[in-house]
């Protein structure tokens, strides 16, 4: 997947994302606003409410959107399930598209009325989604390879030596490489305050960049080794530090995940069983 099509691919999926609840918020604004007791009233309260036709169908869509996006993902994970034509990479955003859609059809299958104990299967769905997001931070600073495997200590030093490789290349236009890739340990950290250093430094090299006797392109090109190789040393510093992290958090997202399952399959039976059938 090109650079292109990809950035098409994951906005595509947030702007779906954002239209859908946004469309669905103005749709029943009307209904989702009043107060409970009051909503039995509205003239479309067979219509918005949980076992409505609209309410009881962005339950159900929105369960088999979670169930389909985990269950992808794991088949693809463990059991390399369609190996070949799904990149891991692209799979887990196509979790995250499913897994972030879901929860917000469920969220107005509910119309904002959090009762019994299926009241706990949606805190939970709030807390995965939550460490999803953390999850997702931790997640990209861990380096992989291109299909999305976690790449090993020596591996990623390869990479950086690679990096350092075609910086050097670059020597003859007279910049200390060695001193702008201490000037990264110098700065430190991933704060905010980091952040700003370094992109004050970038700015600066940019400067000094346009005053040597070379291309545009190849300034920019000069910019983004050094840009990649201040990521990956801060990467590798951190990599121990973010693999343990990356390991405590399963233990926070999976169990959530397993609570809700639990308690929403109860949920399903109990509401079958009191004649809830959707359009069947
Ligand atoms: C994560 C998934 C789900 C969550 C968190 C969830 C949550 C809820 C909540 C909070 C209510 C309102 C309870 C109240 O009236 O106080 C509700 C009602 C209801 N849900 Fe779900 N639900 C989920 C999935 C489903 C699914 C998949 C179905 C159907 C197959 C379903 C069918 C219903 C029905 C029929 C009601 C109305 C029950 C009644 O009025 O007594 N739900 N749900
Ligand atoms: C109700 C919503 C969600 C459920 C039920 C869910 C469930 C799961 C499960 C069961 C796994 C474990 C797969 C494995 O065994 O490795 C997983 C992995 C993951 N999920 Fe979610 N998830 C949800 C939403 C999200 C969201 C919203 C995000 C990000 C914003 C997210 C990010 C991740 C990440 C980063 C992984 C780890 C991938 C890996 O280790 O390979 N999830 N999710």
């Amino acid at each position: 997947m090109s650079k292109l099509i990809h950035a098409i691919y994951i906005y595509s999926m947030a702007l779906m994302v954002i239209a859908i609840t946004i469309f669905i918020g103005l749709y029943g604004y009307a209904y989702y606003q009043i107060p409970v007791q009051e909503r039995f009233y509205h003239p479309h309260y067979d219509w918005f409410k949980p076992s409505g036709i609209f309410g009881h169908g962005l339950g159900i869509i929105g369960t088999l959107m979670i169930l389909f996006g985990v269950m992808i993902y794991i088949a693809r994970k463990k059991y390399g399930f369609m190996e070949k034509y799904l990149r891991l990479k692209y799979l887990l955003e196509f979790h995250i598209f499913l897994c972030s859609l879901g929860p917000v059809l469920i969220l107005f299958h509910t119309s904002f009325k959090f009762g019994g104990i299926v009241s706990i299967a949606f805190w939970s769905m709030v807390a995965v989604v939550l460490s999803g997001i953390i999850g997702r931070f931790i997640y990209i600073q861990i380096p992989r390879s291109i299909e999305g495997r976690e790449l090993s200590l020596n591996e990623v030093k390869e990479t950086q030596k690679s990096i350092i490789g075609k910086l050097k290349d670059f020597e003859q236009i007279g910049i200390d490489i060695e001193q702008l890739i201490g000037l990264n340990s110098q700065i430190g950290g991933m704060g905010p305050v980091a952040y700003l250093k370094r992109t004050l430094a970038l700015m600066d090299l940019k400067k000094k960049l346009e005053q040597k006797n070379i291309s545009k392109k190849q300034s920019r090109q000069f910019v983004e080794f050094v840009k990649q190789e201040w990521i990956i040393a801060g990467r590798i510093n951190r990599l121990n530090q973010m693999q343990k992290l990356f390991k405590y958090w399963h233990v926070a997202h999976k169990p959530f995940a397993l609570i809700m399952l639990v308690i929403v399959v109860i949920h399903v039976l109990i509401t079958v069983a009191f004649g809830y059938k959707w359009i069947w």
